[in-house]
């Protein structure tokens, strides 16, 4: 039988827990035992009850689980007081920020514990249902636009009065990957004018699909701008300063601005200036879902709402963990499907086949050694 563990998140803002009661029935057919540290679903939605009733167990004394488990399952990394108490080979998962030389590194390579990070899923075809990223980021699209809404001191939708014609609100969004078209998708649904900018061409097609304006540079330099991974490059000094004077323009037209561009292991590009805030309307809002690896707006702070000159700056970090039942739900089923690769078909045992290259591309520690830092 394989012990399978779910640790309460410490992080007081993070929300999320990384099994929800739905999961387990399928665990348990793979002939997994389950064990839920006390309250971990509490603030997603999930009381132990609701796992109890599925036939998990509640766990009581913490420490003591830790060291029967095989694998241990928990959306952001354990403080290194949780990896002392694992077993030697212990299986850890979750979005364990990778970092070469981080502490956690040396105590996972100490213990021999194999550490999966789930953001390293490469992002191809066959790794789609357990990539977190994606499921997290739709999500946080779709949660930003609702709370732009809620800010916003007017209405999304178009609306023809007996008193008269409300115009609907003008959204742009930047950067049109995973959560930008959520974003699109959602405002669109609010009755909003929607447009986006991305640097990659590819996104343009999925931008126009979803009935939304692709405001387009210069198409020849756009078309290589992805690679092969499917992410956005760093573009050059010289698109930079187009980019600006096209934004520069683009923005101030609109009420709502929602912030997604990011560029993986670089910091965010700067999109919106002080000098471009400075030229919107009074009431508009931007969202700046990139605060955290330093946003796509210059005045942006993380978990801060700044007001400059009638503009709104929102920059909440950690959005998923601002939807924290679906995201639960969403990142428990990616977990699963990431499990079921991890054991052998015929022993029923964890195998970690570093042949495969899900496998192989997200573990960060592995007996005893740093891979993928
Ligand atoms: P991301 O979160 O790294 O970036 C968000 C968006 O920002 C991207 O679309 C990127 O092109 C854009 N961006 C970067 N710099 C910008 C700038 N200066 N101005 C405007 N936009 C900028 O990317 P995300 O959302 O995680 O995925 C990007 C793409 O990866 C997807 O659209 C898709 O093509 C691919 N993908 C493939 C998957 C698979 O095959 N399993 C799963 C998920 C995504």
């Amino acid at each position: 039988m394989i012990n399978l563990l779910v640790l309460k998140e410490t992080v007081d803002s993070e929300k999320r827990v990384a099994l929800v009661p739905d999961e387990i029935k399928k665990y348990l057919e793979l002939g997994f035992k389950i064990t839920i540290e006390k309250d971990a679903g509490i603030k997603s939605g999930f009381l132990d009850e609701d796992y109890r009733k599925l036939n998990a167990n509640i766990s009581q004394n913490v420490e003591k689980s830790i060291k029967e488990s095989d694998i241990i399952i928990k959306i952001q990394k354990p403080d290194p007081r949780i990896i002392k108490e694992m077993k030697t080979g212990t299986i850890l998962m979750g979005l364990l920020s990778p970092k070469k030389n981080s502490s956690e590194n040396t105590f996972y390579n100490k213990k021999k514990i194999s550490a999966f990070a789930l953001e390293n899923i490469p992002r191809i075809t066959r790794a789609q249902d357990k990539d977190v990223l994606s499921s997290q980021s739709n999500l946080s699209g779709y949660k930003a636009v609702l709370d732009a809404a809620y800010e916003y001191s007017k209405s999304f939708p178009m609306m023809m009065t007996a008193a008269g014609t409300v115009t609907p609100a003008k959204v742009l969004v930047l950067g049109a990957g995973v959560a930008g078209l959520q974003a699109i998708a959602t405002a669109k649904r609010l009755g909003a004018v929607v447009s986006a900018y991305d640097v990659r061409l590819a996104a343009k097609e999925e931008v126009e699909s979803l009935g939304a304006k692709f405001i387009v540079f210069d198409e020849e330099v756009l078309k290589k701008s992805q690679t092969g991974g499917g992410y956005a490059k760093e573009m050059s000094a010289d698109y930079k300063k187009k980019q600006e004077k096209a934004l520069e323009e683009a923005i101030p037209e609109n009420d709502i601005i929602i912030c997604t561009a990011l560029i993986p292991n670089k910091p965010a590009p700067k999109l919106i200036s002080k000098k471009i805030i400075e030229k919107m309307k009074t009431e508009s809002i931007i969202i700046d879902l990139a605060v955290e690896t330093g946003g796509n707006a210059e005045l942006s702070e993380v978990d801060k709402i700044i007001k400059h000159k009638g503009v709104k700056i929102i920059g909440y970090s950690n959005y998923p963990s601002r939807i924290p039942g679906d995201s639960s739900t969403l990142f428990s089923k990616n977990v699963f499907n990431f499990v079921k690769i991890l054991i052998d078909n015929e022993s029923k045992k964890i195998k970690i086949n570093l042949e495969d290259e899900i496998i192989a591309k997200t573990l960060i520690s592995h007996q005893g050694k740093s891979m993928n830092l």
